[in-house]
């Protein structure tokens, strides 16, 4: 060949390359509503910023015929690119090829770009769309995806990483998504178990739908295996590329500040009035967070999981923060197995990427009962307790209505290492509510008494005095445990006076090996 003809050779080398299964199968995936590989890759990245590594990887195995059949990438394509000009490494299986199976080869493949995010301090975002090992090639298949899992574990904490499920993720395949910190998945067109409906009704009986058993609205809602349900890819683009303007490139680095172009110390007169005057009466955090961070922007994780506590992303003075908040809308705001669980995973996040912590408190304690118990509340309440103990980043903690017992300490409370604690005047910071408090301490008093008006005033009035004494914010202020009672109008300008202050902050944890929280 001479040089034109190699360049030629090249191009249609390339060519061949960007075809992967072929046309046929191409069409095949638009028309279940998918986009293939590269079509992912290039609406996830910065217009013509994607720098691919390997397109002329094809699989070495020699096994039931495979030697004939060679596509150039191998079933996955990877490589390098910019978000809003930030570097992210990125491999986006091929279902085209050997439906997106993954081998030896692709397994290398997807190992170099996470050695390379590694090493440059960038973001790893990982597609998924797969029918899992590829049979043919048996145990060195097996082996490449624990060479996957070794390298997300190793990534845990230093890089950000992020999967997107936009097909089948199944059997052991899906612990690769599952060790990143977020996971998205496509509704009605992907889906992730460990067994799919065949072998579950072989082994159980049970029948159950592909959709039921690992759809995008079961993980969203059941398992809490995926934080977001993105309506189609698009949306699952737009994700990916909306959490990034939150999380720093690695773990040395702090979050992205933008510019804030909503004033910083707009008072929000609604938030005078937004806790009602029955303390029972349920309100909309949400309402809340929208009306305190910037351009009412917040990026909800979890949104149809554990809907007693919201967390989620979102900027003050421009400056990205983690929200946890309990939702007194749903189940009255109680911390269950579910809520912690979903919780402490949130705060760790934060935690590891350097993102201070914006706590919002209404919980009227922990969930009583045996569904509880036995589900563990006493191992996934401390999974929270310790994720807050342990956190090092700025931590704000608002205290807006309740905040009784166990679950007092654990929302960010001072002694949990909190840096500023506010209350709103309607804080009610105590070991139990009034109800509860007079049942216990006048049992004995009440049950003397024969007639129910004489004990209903009793109560009343025990209670009031209970009320005056601790369900307010002034007790807990009066010791130092919250810094200051704020007016809620003003609760943005003081969170971001807060922040301000906290940006130099520094604080360590004593040196272990890890630590041992209570999974
Ligand atoms: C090799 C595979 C494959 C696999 C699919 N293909 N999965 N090739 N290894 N695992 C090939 C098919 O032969 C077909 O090739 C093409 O990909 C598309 O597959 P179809 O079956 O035609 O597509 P569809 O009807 O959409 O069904 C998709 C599917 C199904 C549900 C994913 O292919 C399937 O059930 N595959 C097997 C899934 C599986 O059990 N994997 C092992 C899981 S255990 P042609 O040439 O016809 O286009 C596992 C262990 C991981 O992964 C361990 C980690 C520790």
């Amino acid at each position: 060949m001479n040089r034109q003809e190699r360049i030629k050779h090249l191009i249609e080398l390339r060519k061949k390359a960007r075809l992967g299964g072929g046309e046929k199968r191409i069409e095949s995936q638009h028309k279940k509503g998918k986009y293939t590989a590269r079509e992912r890759i290039e609406m996830i990245l910065d217009e013509g910023s994607f720098e691919e590594f390997d397109m002329f990887v094809t699989h070495r195995s020699h096994e039931f015929g495979l030697e004939k059949q060679h596509y150039l990438s191998d079933g996955v394509i990877t490589g390098h690119g910019t978000i809003d000009g930030r570097v992210v490494y990125i491999f986006s299986q091929d279902f085209t090829v050997f439906g997106g199976s993954l081998s030896e080869t692709f397994a290398q493949k997807v190992c170099k770009v996470m050695d390379q995010a590694m090493k440059v301090g960038a973001p790893l975002i990982g597609i998924n769309d797969s029918g899992g090992a590829r049979i043919q090639e048996g145990v060195k298949s097996l082996a490449g995806y624990a060479e996957i899992f070794k390298r997300n574990i190793m990534a845990s904490g230093v890089i950000p990483q992020i999967s997107a499920i936009f097909g089948p993720c199944a059997g052991g395949a899906v612990y690769s998504p599952a060790l990143t910190d977020v996971v998205i998945m496509s509704d009605k067109t992907s889906y992730m178990f460990v067994t799919g409906p065949k072998v579950t009704k072989t082994v159980t009986g049970e029948e159950i739908s592909t959709e039921d058993l690992g759809g995008a609205s079961i993980h969203a809602s059941k398992s809490g295996v995926t934080h977001f349900k993105a309506e189609n890819e698009e949306e699952g683009f737009m994700l990916i590329r909306k959490i990034m303007e939150y999380i720093p490139q690695n773990n040395l680095e702090d979050p992205p500040v933008t510019e804030c172009h909503d004033p910083i110390d707009r008072l929000e007169d609604t938030l005078n009035e937004i806790i009602p005057e029955n303390e029972h009466q349920p309100y909309d955090v949400k309402d809340i967070i929208y009306n305190i961070v910037d351009n009412q922007e917040f990026l909800e994780f979890h949104r149809h999981y554990a809907r007693n506590i919201v967390v989620g992303f979102a900027k003050f003075n421009g400056i990205p923060c983690g929200i946890v908040a309990n939702q007194p809308n749903f189940l009255a705001g109680v911390l269950d197995t579910d809520a912690s669980r979903k919780a402490a995973r949130f705060v760790r996040f934060c935690d590891a990427f350097n993102i201070p912590i914006v706590t919002l408190v209404d919980v009227p304690g922990f969930l009583p009962g045996s569904i509880q118990e036995y589900g563990g509340i006493i191992i996934h309440g401390a999974k929270l307790l310790f994720a807050y103990g342990e956190a090092t980043v700025p931590k704000i903690t608002v205290t807006l209505r309740k905040s009784y017992g166990g679950a007092h300490d654990v929302m960010g409370s001072k002694q949990l290492r909190a840096d500023i604690n506010y209350a709103w005047p309607s804080a009610e910071i105590a070991v139990m509510g009034p109800k509860g408090a007079i049942e216990v301490l006048e049992g004995k008093v009440i049950s003397q008494m024969k007639d129910p008006n004489e004990i209903s005033k009793y109560i009343a009035e025990k209670e009031k005095e209970y009320r005056e004494k601790f369900a307010n914010p002034y007790e807990a202020a009066r010791y130092g445990y919250i810094d200051d009672v704020i007016e809620p109008r003003n609760t943005r300008f003081r969170i971001i006076r807060a922040l301000q202050t906290l940006s130099t902050k520094k604080d360590k944890n004593p040196p272990k090996k890890h630590s041992n929280i209570p999974l």
